[in-house]
């Protein structure tokens, strides 16, 4: 198909996709574990090409696809070489172009990685800048001369826990890469900088590209004077120096008016790790003209980043999960926007680390409570504030990878932190025990499509080591089960598209005396919802208020999940009436069981 049809079609096509963004659910595609079409291991739009059905009949409006341009891939593509080509591993332009169309057809929107904080010191503008001082290209990245002892500027610390600044030997200065020493930091406030970005995000808009995921984008803005930060600040050192900065507000807005501004309708979904609330409204405010939602990464990282990138928080506990769903919609629901997710590929699949590790999930329980798992987790991520993301095989109920020695992993970050550790006098089992709680690559194995050789990912050798448990959980098995993670997955984003509830509803959390139950209730005019979920692995029971427990009666059940073998009590309604005290009223929930009621707003 020749290229400029494809531009005059997807461009009709997008104006004719006219549902607003927030009430939609986002669908994450990591195009390296995703599909591989032609044998070398490691996925492509063509794989990408032949799953568009399947994402249509999940049933999502929208795919986040990470990044495919042109890259070394020392960090799977967030490593830029060249804005304007496709990376060769992922195929050509043409193909970028025909699944535009093809998700276009299936009413499903596109949404790229957009890579702007930093790019691959193999970038033609870095080769450039490093070459001289006096290069033209010199001021598009940071540079700084050492300190007076000869080491680097300050006493950050990039996210590979090394400094931030690396010495460059020919022009004898540093320079500031808040990731790897491979991505080094773009300098924002030089003009002609911001005018090449631009341009070149104009160039994917005007080829029909619906939206973006702005990566890192709240670190754009640095403090002007560098200075160095507390020594016991928390990993990684400096950040409240480049997060948030003096001039973020402004450059967004320029950036907005720019390029998204200028074709109306396009998505923006920022990626702007620690955030106040204020903050993030100031983000997304609609009339402020920055961002449309930023990711509200608070629950994916629950348990995880605290201080150390390597440890768990052992303090961590539902009640925190209560409290940051609560707090995102009481200050930023009506005033901003956010996406909402539990998995992605920075973080292990929830599944296996807050509700496994934690409450039994993935270990001798098996599948069963794996799959009761996910469903819980399922209906928690689309019946709440914000608007839900999905990470690919979230939907399947895929577990973390059970990598069990170094050769398996294979993200950078992960190696260098074994190799330090081990360095450091460590044991390889305490490592290695870490890596499996910790390591972004639990999330990052291959797509299970099917029971088969290498989960019907490839016909070659995969990348990356294929979780062994594909034969019981993949996409071809679940598809004709009704009772599948799969199936649940669909019928929740069924209801979201048939209720005005999930995207637009108010939020009541019911304070319940345990924990680990959660009782809410999403009122818009038309209807209201009440959502109960059991995040343990015991059964539970608490009191629940008797005007509550009236509704439940009432309510006309749309979904319910649990364990297979498990089944409501015989009324069909988890609660008991003991005694003829008002307060008696017990929801008595299974292990992972979840409920949506609806009931009329009249009631
Ligand atoms: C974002 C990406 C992550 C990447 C980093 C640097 O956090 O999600 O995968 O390593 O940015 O671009």
């Amino acid at each position: 198909m020749e290229a400029k049809d494809n531009v005059i079609d997807t461009a009709e096509t997008k104006q004719s996709i006219g549902r607003d963004w927030k009430e939609g659910v986002l669908y994450q595609l990591y195009p390296p574990s995703f599909k591989d079409s032609n044998g070398d291991g490691w996925g492509d739009i063509g794989g990408m090409l032949e799953k568009v059905d399947y994402l249509a009949e999940l049933g999502v409006s929208a795919v986040w696809i990470g990044p495919v341009c042109d890259s070394p891939m020392e960090d799977n593509g967030y490593d830029i070489r060249d804005y304007y080509k496709i990376h060769d591993a992922y195929g050509t332009m043409e193909q970028f172009e025909e699944l535009l169309v093809k998700l276009h057809k299936r009413d499903i929107r596109l949404v790229m990685d957009l890579v702007i904080n930093h790019t691959s010191d193999e970038h033609a503008w870095f080769e450039a800048s490093r070459s001289s001082k006096d290069n033209p290209y010199r001021d598009y990245y940071i540079w700084k001369p050492p300190a007076a002892d000869g080491g680097p500027p300050n006493n950050w610390r990039s996210f590979s826990e090394e400094s931030a600044w690396e010495l460059d030997e020919r022009t004898g200065e540093y320079y500031l890469h808040i990731f790897d020493k491979k991505q080094p930091d773009l300098n924002w406030d030089s003009e002609a900088m911001r005018q090449d970005l631009y341009e070149m995000i104009r160039f994917w808009l005007e080829k029909g590209v619906d939206g973006f995921r702005l990566d890192a984008i709240n670190m754009i803005s640095k403090h002007p004077d560098f200075p160095d930060a507390p020594q016991d600040a928390r990993h990684p050192r400096g950040q409240q120096f480049y997060k948030n900065g003096p001039r973020i507000h402004e450059m967004l807005r320029e950036l907005h008016e720019a390029t998204f501004g200028r074709y109306p309708g396009t998505l923006t979904l920022g990626e702007a790790p620690t955030v106040t609330m204020d903050e993030v409204v100031r983000y997304t405010a609609p009339e402020r003209k920055e961002m449309d939602m930023v990711l509200q990464m608070e629950l994916v990282r629950m348990g995880k980043d605290f201080g150390d990138p390597w440890k768990t928080d052992p303090d961590w506990s539902p009640a925190m999960l209560k409290e940051s769903v609560v707090r995102w919609y009481e200050e930023v629901f009506n005033r901003g926007a956010y996406a909402l997710y539990l998995s992605t590929h920075d973080h292990p699949r929830m599944v296996g680390t807050l509700f496994g590790d934690r409450a039994g999930v993935g270990g001798t329980e098996g599948k069963s409570c794996n799959d009761a798992a996910a469903k819980a987790i399922g209906t928690f991520l689309h019946t709440l504030p914000g608007t839900p993301l999905v990470y690919q095989g979230e939907e399947l109920g895929m577990p973390n990878a059970n990598y069990r020695s170094l050769q398996d992993y294979r993200d950078k970050g992960t190696v260098s932190a074994y190799q330090r550790r081990l360095a450091e006098g460590e044991s390889e089992r305490d490592i290695l025990a870490s890596l499996h709680a910790r390591s972004r690559d639990g999330a990052r194995s291959p797509m299970h499509w099917t029971g088969g050789p290498e989960a019907g990912f490839t016909d070659g050798t995969p990348w990356i080591r294929i979780n062994s448990q594909a034969k019981e959980t993949n996409a071809e098995d679940e598809q004709n089960d009704f009772s599948s993670v799969l199936n649940h997955y669909r019928q929740l984003i069924r209801l979201r598209q048939q209720s005005p509830v999930p995207a637009r509803g108010d939020l009541n959390m019911l304070e319940l005396e345990d924990e680990w139950l959660f009782a809410y209730v999403r009122a818009a005019a038309e209807e209201r919802w009440i959502v109960l979920i059991n995040f343990s692995n015991q059964s539970r029971s608490c009191r629940i208020d008797e005007k509550w427990a009236c509704l439940i009666e009432q309510g006309e059940l749309l979904l319910a999940s649990g364990l297979a073998t498990s089944g409501f009590p015989k009324s069909g309604i988890p609660l008991q009436r003991r005694g003829d005290r008002k307060d008696d009223c017990m929801l008595d929930l299974l292990p992972y069981q979840s409920a949506i009621y609806r009931i009329s707003a009249a009631d």
